[in-house]
This record gives structure tokens, sequence and C-alpha cells, in this order.
């Protein structure tokens, strides 16, 4: 399949990406920042996973943003859907086929550290994902990586610092910390928050942990900044929903467009 795909993209365009960018919740017309080459549209892609999710509008934008050339997937599936881990990650192994070298994944999340508030920013530097099925299951690909792929650093240091300059710079009090990724789609129970809070994740969320661990098994570089879109169940009287965090989503959008088109910037400049 994923050679189908690769053809496929390639009978549409020549577009080589450095950098792979999946937009989370809320930063879905980031990119207007881009100078675009290309847009195809997933379900044109055969074999693709087609996202259902609210906001994710299911497009590769293929482009520039400063020097950088980007692969922009606005919308992303998630295990929730009813993808099978696999078919979740799929994109990413795509993005690597297609020449990208650093995958950068966005996303909107749940605060479980007492000191983040809503509409924060977390630079990830690791995660516990062993809530969720890898997606490395089933017969190896050796060509795509090994076996039994070390997680010692899934999450580049170098990018992580080029993010928290960048965040720095333009005034944002960036936080750093542990994502957790559920299956949802129901959000957790304050028991659940509670014993997440006991292992260590200072936020949760729906995705990205298996997007990371497939893309650190093929040999990309990693980063990936959440929005903390809500405080997590418990830690306020508030009830939960999907509305909450599309609102906190769409109002930081702004300040989250502009840390993410400047660290890519600074990323290929560097
Ligand atoms: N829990 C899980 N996923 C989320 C949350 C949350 O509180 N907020 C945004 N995505």
């Amino acid at each position: 399949m994923l050679e189908k795909q690769l053809e496929y993209i390639k009978s549409k365009t020549d577009f080589r990406p450095d950098i792979a960018l999946v937009l989370g919740s809320g930063l879905g017309d980031f990119a207007d920042e881009a100078d675009i080459k290309a847009v195809i549209d997933y379900a044109d892609i055969p074999g693709f996973p087609v996202s259902t999710a609210p906001s994710h509008r299911g497009r590769l934008i293929l482009g520039h943003i400063g020097n950088a050339n980007v692969a922009i997937m606005q919308g992303r599936v998630h295990l929730y859907e009813g993808y099978s881990p696999r078919s979740v990650v799929s994109p990413v192994f795509l993005m690597k086929a297609l020449g990208a070298e650093i995958l950068f994944l966005t996303n909107a999340a749940g605060g479980i550290n007492k000191n983040f508030s809503a509409g924060d920013f977390m630079v990830i530097e690791d995660h516990i994902s062993s809530f969720v099925p890898s997606p490395l299951i089933g017969e190896n690909n050796d060509d795509l990586g090994p076996r039994f792929p070390d997680m010692s650093e899934v999450y580049s240091k170098r990018l992580n610092k080029i993010i928290v300059k960048t965040a720095t710079e333009i005034g944002i009090d960036i936080k750093k910390g542990v994502y957790v990724q559920l299956t949802g789609p129901a959000f957790e129970t304050k028991s659940e928050i509670k014993m997440c809070s006991a292992l260590g994740a200072d936020a949760v969320g729906m995705s990205t942990a298996i997007e990371a661990q497939a893309a650190k098994y093929c040999g990309l570089e990693v980063c990936a900044v959440s929005c903390i879109s809500n405080l997590a169940c418990g830690l306020t009287d508030k009830i939960l929903s999907a509305a909450e965090v599309e609102e906190t989503a769409c109002k930081t959008a702004p300040r989250f467009r502009e840390l993410i088109k400047k660290s890519v910037e600074r990323i290929c400049n560097e």
C-alpha cells in the first residue's frame, strides 16, 4: 500500500518535504502560513485513513514555510475512530517515504500538571503509550525499522531546544512535560487522571504517542507540542466537552500558529 500511495503522490507533484507537520485541533488553518505548491485530499490517496474527527479536514498540503519544504497534514485519524494502530500511523511512514527527515506533531491535550492552565503550550519531552496498542505489533518490515526499536529519546532534544528558544523569543512561557495517550473517545474519570498523574504524566490526549513511536522506529527526528485546551477531569469542577477543547484550541490558535511557524523556520535554518 505504501508504494501505491507514494506512486499516487509522485504522479501529482515532485515536491520533497524536509519536515512533516501534523496539525491537531484548532490548527486546521495553519496552511495559510505556507506558500502552497500542491494540495492532495486524503480521500484520493489509495488506502489513506480519512479523518472523521471534528475540525480535522483531511488534506495533505505541500509547500514552503520560510526555507523549509513542509508536508502539512491537515487532520489526523485517531484510534477511537475505529482505525487500527497501524492505519493510524500509516501517514507517518508515507511522510518518511516522501523524503521527510523530521516529524513535528501537534495536538490539544488536557492538563494534568497542577502548574498548567488552559491555553498553555507544552513541549513533549517523553510519552507514556502503554495504555494503547503499539502500531508496531505484527510482522516487522525490516526496510522501515528494527523489530525492537530503542525509545530512550523519542523526542529530539535538539528540536525541543529550538522550540523552547522560539517560544521564549515570542513571549510564550512554554511548559515541558510527559504526554500520556489514552484511546478515548470518552474523557477520563477523576481516578484515571489521578493514576496518570501518579505515573508522571503532565498532559493527556488521544493521539500523538503512537505516531511519535512509529516515527522514531523508522528513523525520523521527532518533536511535538500540545495546546493545553482544558484542565483534565477532576482538576476543576467543569464538565469536559469537545466544544470546550475546540473553543480553547481556536482561541489560542494564533499564538500556536506563530510558535509552530517560527519553530519550523528556525529548524530549517539551523
Ligand atoms: N483528555 C483527553 N484528551 C484530550 C483532553 C482531555 O482532557 N483535552 C483534549 N484532548
